[in-house]
């Protein structure tokens, strides 16, 4: 999604916008501006298409210490000239860039339309310059209040102002922004990466909260006008994270990563006196119902805790899309424990679940990656991922280190119940523990196969994951990997559902991946590889006893020995890299994905 920069100081801004601006691609995005603030007023540069576009445009303009940047995924009107942002108003003393819906700005375009206001985009966000224009008395605050107050919907704005020197403002509501402080100079982005380079310190703004940016200091405002003092946060983080660090694409960096992750994810959680879930307050005794809610990627996440928190927690576990979840009339109550998914933590979708289930009454936990995002702050408790900054929009260590909670969330409960037996509880514990060692192997062998694979595989048009219980979980994330980054269409269906309609499209080559990794089940999976194979299918079988499915198989790739449990992790990192090659030998743009952004914070 739109992503924004800001900066003042003493340096010339362009050269650092531009710069913001290229850590911020992995969000996505269709054109890109910014505008720079000198004694002569503001001038802005925008372009359609890459960062290289405007780097074209601008060369070396324009000249000025005081400016904000801007990368656009289209929602209101197409990606052109015209609609990226910044926007100027009228007269050209505002210039804003943001991110989020204006909900109610047709209301204000005819409002303004009526008091001679022409626009020059399709956009909803050009109504906030002008309204700017319109409300300006020669007191900022005032002004940016009463601009704010008109406003409905979803914002982080970035405002600049003509004549007001190295000053320039910023507010959000439902949209992520972070400020921030350097030695002289300060910032405005989306995400704390776009800035690392010059700092680490962090100001996170609340909602309507105002914050006016100046190169010597950061001054908040409450709702309420009056000046408040806000916490520093030092982030972790350093700019060597989101370096590519000699990887092709920070998709395969991120692949490579997830053994590191998962055990900074699990490691001091699991101790001699079991596991320690930080200061989550969770007593699975009181809970009688578990509902997962989330989008992507991590609802994936959530399916495969479905299986685990039914089977050994004993409690019935939703799950739900966040977008459908508040439309379709819950029933929570306050022993209902919602679970919120995200790695961005900034997920509209998701945001906007996790407030309808605490309106509903319910505890909420999120399980989060972004430290200090939305959702970690608005949920009751959290659990972090620890998987560090994640670039690539196809997530892959976002994902495995959400399963790594999911599974301590599960066994927690099934403790907390008495669902569990000593032995099975030490069993998955033990499992868990040698999962990253065991990944990082697996990781490096099947590295070379699933090369193998994608050469011979690529050309394929359409792809089908099948398998059973939490192998189809498995299977619904291994088809959106490969769609999103090859753009070959591919679909999960539970194993045994393909003969009810969609087995119809299986012919001669289709390509079809089997997972069979569940004792219970493999015979049942078995079966239906040979209901595909037997119409011509091509198919990759995966599974920790390669043996029993060779035979039906085209190729077969074989998983560690582990706990039963555990084979999503496995199973979704051969998955991860055999979409990674294949989107290689198509040729796709892997870390950025047509049409896709990393952090979706519109509805
Ligand atoms: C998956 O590769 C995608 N990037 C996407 O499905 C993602 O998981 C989804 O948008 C949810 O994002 P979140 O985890 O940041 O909330």
């Amino acid at each position: 999604m739109c992503g924004i920069v800001g900066y003042t100081g003493k340096q010339q801004a362009t050269p650092i916008l531009l710069d913001g601006l290229s850590r911020l691609e992995y969000r996505g995005y269709d054109s890109s501006g910014i505008a720079v603030g000198s004694g002569n007023g503001i001038e802005v540069v925008k372009a359609k298409g890459r960062l290289a576009e405007l780097y074209k445009r601008t060369g070396d303009r324009p000249e000025g210490t005081v400016g904000i940047g801007h990368t656009r995924w289209a929602t209101h009107g197409a990606p052109d000239d015209a609609n990226a942002h910044p926007h100027y108003s009228q007269d050209r003393t505002f210039a804003v860039v943001h991110n989020g819906i204006i909900e109610n700005y047709l209301e204000l375009r005819a409002f303004l339309s009526e008091r001679g206001f022409t626009f020059l985009s399709e956009t909803d966000t050009e109504i906030v310059p002008m309204l700017l224009e319109y409300y300006y008395n020669g007191n900022m605050l005032e002004t940016i209040i009463k601009t704010r107050n008109k406003l409905k919907g979803s914002y982080a704005l970035g405002i600049l102002h003509a004549g007001d020197g190295g000053a320039f403002y910023a507010l959000r509501k439902d949209s992520p922004l972070v400020i921030g402080l350097g030695e002289g100079e300060n910032f405005i982005a989306s995400d704390m990466p776009a800035v690392l380079t010059h700092t680490r310190r962090f100001i996170i703004p609340d909602e309507k909260e105002i914050a006016v940016i100046t190169p010597n200091g950061v001054t908040v405002y409450n709702r309420n006008q009056e000046e408040i003092e806000k916490e520093i946060f030092v982030s972790d983080m350093s700019a060597a994270d989101a370096e590519k660090d000699g990887f092709a694409h920070f998709m395969l960096k991120e692949i490579y990563e997830q053994p590191g992750a998962v055990k900074k994810t699990i490691h001091d959680r699991i101790t001699p006196d079991g596991i320690r879930l930080d200061r989550v307050r969770l007593n699975g005794a009181e809970i009688d119902k578990v509902c997962i809610a989330a989008c992507g990627s991590a609802y994936h996440a959530g399916e495969v805790g479905k299986y685990f928190i039914e089977k050994y927690a004993r409690l019935p576990v939703e799950t739900d899309l966040a977008s459908e979840f508040r439309y379709r009339d819950p029933i929570l109550s306050k022993n209902c424990l919602t679970v919120i998914v995200s790695q961005s933590g900034e997920t509209a979708d998701s945001l906007a679940a996790l407030r309808e289930a605490k309106r509903r009454g319910s505890r909420v936990l999120a399980i989060v990656n972004v430290v200090d995002s939305s959702i970690a702050r608005e949920a009751d408790d959290v659990l972090y991922t620890r998987a560090g900054p994640e670039i690539a929009v196809a997530t892959t260590k976002g994902y495995t280190t959400q399963l790594a909670v999911l599974y301590l969330l599960g066994l927690q409960l099934a403790k907390d119940r008495g669902t569990v037996s000593d032995r099975e509880y030490d069993a998955l514990l033990g499992a868990l523990k040698t999962l990253p060692e065991q990944l990082n192997r697996f990781i490096d062998d099947v590295n070379a196969q699933a090369q193998y694979l994608a050469g011979k595989y690529y050309p394929a048009s359409d792809a089908y994951f099948i398998g059973r219980g939490c192998d189809w979980s498995a299977a619904l994330e291994g088809a959106l990997k490969l769609k999103e980054i090859s753009y070959i269409h591919a679909e999960a269906y539970a194993a045994g559902e393909l003969k009810h309609g969609t087995i119809s499209l299986i012919e001669k080559n289709s390509l079809v991946l089997g997972i069979a990794t569940q004792n219970d089940l493999r015979e049942k999976t078995l079966s239906n590889i040979k209901e595909v194979r037997s119409r011509g299918a091509a198919v990759i079988g995966i599974s920790d006893n390669p043996a029993s499915i060779a035979a039906e198989c085209d190729d077969v790739i074989a998983l560690p020995e582990t706990h039963a449990a555990l084979t999503p992790v496995f199973t979704a990192a051969a998955l991860q890299l055999f979409a990674y090659y294949v989107a290689a030998a198509r040729g796709g743009d892997i870390d950025k994905p047509r049409n896709l952004a990393k952090s979706v914070t519109v509805e």
